[in-house]
């Protein structure tokens, strides 16, 4: 008979930030295929019992290839017991799930969704900026800054991303940031438009940089950090 897969949002690092569910979920997961932003101090909320299985994806580094990801969550789940998938921040966020969630269903594997705190959302609240600000920023929207090759997406909606409404969350944004920010003045975008560069958000060595998006696409192309990071941008409030 074959097992049950949680697929649990971990939330963007600091353990006081996981769901009470998804902490009863890793005490009761017989195995657990975490990702490498998804592990650390989270993982000590596991059974001793239980099998931990790293299988985490990290820009320019070897990474295990997504259908052997979905292949092993299928097979443990095979293998019956409980599964936990934990992704970093909201799994439904940048996060494959859809396709993890395609072999289960193609395996007749039964499985359910638990929410984490995204790390765009804890990015937002460490450097106390509001998302939405009534008139100022109508609309948030959450946007990838690599394709499946690592370089800018061909197909972003410059005049959204442009738009003086709203605040905009970039993921996996650093190394082509400079070409989208030359794409984004190109279209309108005021160059002194207000950026915060988030690293490492909820960890001990978090560092929240407010800048302008001009300086900021001169600062990524010269010096890069591997750290994990967001940018935001759009009518950020200041920090007081
Ligand atoms: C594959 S995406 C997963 C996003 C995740 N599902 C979420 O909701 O936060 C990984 C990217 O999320 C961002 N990220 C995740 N955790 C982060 C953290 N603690 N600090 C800064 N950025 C983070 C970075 O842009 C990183 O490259």
């Amino acid at each position: 008979m074959s097992g049950f897969v949680s697929f649990v949002g971990s939330g963007p690092g600091d353990p006081e930030l996981l769901t009470l569910k998804a902490v009863d979920r890793l005490k009761a997961a017989d195995a657990i295929l975490f990702d490498d932003l998804s592990s650390g101090p989270i993982l000590e909320h596991a059974s001793a019992k239980a099998d931990l299985v790293g299988v985490g994806k990290r820009a320019g580094r070897p990474s295990p290839k997504q259908h052997h990801v979905s292949q092993l969550l299928v097979d443990y789940a095979k293998a019956g017991g409980h599964v936990v998938r934990l992704k970093s921040g909201d799994s439904g966020i940048f996060g494959r799930l859809e396709e993890e969630i395609d072999a289960l269903r193609a395996a007749g594997i039964e499985f359910e969704i638990i929410p984490g705190v995204t790390s765009a959302c804890a990015a937002a609240a460490a450097a106390q900026i509001p998302l939405t600000r009534r008139l100022l920023a109508r609309r948030v929207q959450f946007v990838t800054g690599h394709d499946v090759a690592g370089a800018l997406p061909g197909d972003l909606h410059l005049q959204s991303l442009a738009d003086p409404g709203a605040t905009t969350v970039l993921f996996m944004p650093k190394r082509t940031f400079p070409a989208l920010a030359e794409k984004l003045f190109a279209t309108g975008l005021r160059p002194d438009c207000p950026a915060l560069l988030a690293e490492n958000v909820s960890h001990p060595d978090q560092t929240l940089q407010r800048t302008t998006m001009a300086a900021l696409a001169d600062q990524l192309s010269n010096e890069i950090s591997s750290a994990p990071g967001l940018i935001l941008f759009g009518e950020l409030a200041e920090t007081p």
